[in-house]
């Protein structure tokens, strides 16, 4: 399933908010209608927002009236308003800056912006399909015989391709190593029970779901063997960014002496970041918090938070599997040895 598709003069979004229940498609025609679709979570996931991003730039270079470096600059205002839209995945950052880049290279040659910006667009999209077959495949190697947890969406929905740590478990269930998935809901927001679930059911891969407060349990009754997740930032010390939640397992994967693998691809690493200590943590609208489904299940004038994601410490991660290879801890090694050329498995 393609969560986006690029259709020459405009974007056709799934709008995953009402999934599972009805598919709807929202057409985009700009940068600022993109910007909309990110922010109110009609399209979500880090590899996705960076795909998205990618195709609202290409549609507003091609739209008619300004050419040369009043478009430059155009672009360049259009892209700051992209990246603030949600602050946590690097992704969208990440491919912000390589579409202006690509634009400001290839602006002087002659072509059209337009013809420039879509080719990169659609090569992103295209890059990060098969960056997330390349992560099935190193992950199912590291991947141990029997049920594997996972937290909120990483698959289809949330990428270009067959997901990042969904990608894992497709590949590992395929290759006969997954038995069973465990999926967690993913409150607030839910999209471990209606995104992760409607996947896993349309695949055929057998699963369970779980609310997440479950997790422990199962591990403790030793149900669990691994546990993969993604991740919307790494920074160099291999700390991890990841859905609220992700701490907690991480946690409880080490208490249970169970292996705890990151998925994502090189476009997840920050190596501006030294720590987790800098990424920035999205806090939302209270109301993800209050309401189900539009349903207010608290009393009113209460406090609340929601912090969007977490940090997972490196100490707790045993392997961070991208489509380059798989880095191992130290981190700081491993993950700037993969970036200059690749990483080979090592026993785990
Ligand atoms: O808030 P979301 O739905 O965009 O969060 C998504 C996640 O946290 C995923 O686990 C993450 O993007 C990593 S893999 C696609």
């Amino acid at each position: 399933m393609q969560p986006i598709e690029w259709c020459g003069d405009h974007v056709r979004v799934l709008d995953q908010r009402k999934l599972p229940r009805e598919m709807v498609w929202i057409v985009v025609h700009d940068a600022i209608e993109m910007t909309d679709c990110i922010k109110n979570m009609s399209l979500r996931g880090a590899p996705l927002l960076g795909i998205a991003a990618g195709y609202g730039l290409a549609l507003e270079a091609q739209k008619k009236g300004k050419t040369g470096s009043a478009l430059l600059s155009h672009l360049e205002d259009s892209g700051k308003m992209l990246g603030k839209a949600r602050p946590t995945a690097v992704n969208l950052a990440w491919a912000i800056q390589r579409m202006l880049e690509r634009a400001r290279k290839d602006s002087h040659l002659g072509k059209a912006l337009g013809d420039i910006l879509r080719e990169e667009a659609l090569s992103l999209h295209e890059e990060d399909r098969q960056a997330c077959s390349a992560i099935g495949q190193w992950g199912a190697q590291v991947l141990p015989q029997g049920n594997v947890l996972t937290h909120c969406n990483t698959g289809a929905l949330a990428t270009g391709g067959d997901g990042t740590a969904y990608s894992v478990l497709k590949e590992g269930f395929r290759q006969g190593k997954v038995t069973r998935v465990f999926a967690c809901e993913a409150r607030p927001f839910l999209q471990g029970a209606r995104l992760t679930a409607f996947e896993l059911k349309q695949d055929k891969i057998p699963f369970t779901l779980i609310t997440d407060s479950m997790a422990g349990y199962f591990m403790w009754q030793g149900k669990i063997q691994a546990v993969v997740v993604g991740a919307d930032r790494v920074a160099r010390n291999g700390d991890v960014a990841n859905k609220i939640g992700t701490y907690a397992l991480a946690v409880l994967a080490h208490e249970n002496k169970i292996p705890f693998f990151v998925a994502a691809p090189t476009s997840t690493l920050d190596p501006s970041l030294e720590t987790g200590q800098g990424i920035p943590i999205e806090e939302r609208d209270k109301k993800e918090v209050v309401e189900i489904m539009g349903v207010s299940i608290a009393p009113e004038g209460i406090e609340v938070a929601h912090p969007a994601f977490d940090i997972s410490p490196a100490r707790y991660v045993n392997a961070i599997i991208t489509e380059k290879g798989i880095a191992l801890p130290p981190f700081s090694e491993s993950l700037s040895k993969l970036m200059q050329g690749g990483n080979s498995v090592a026993a785990i």
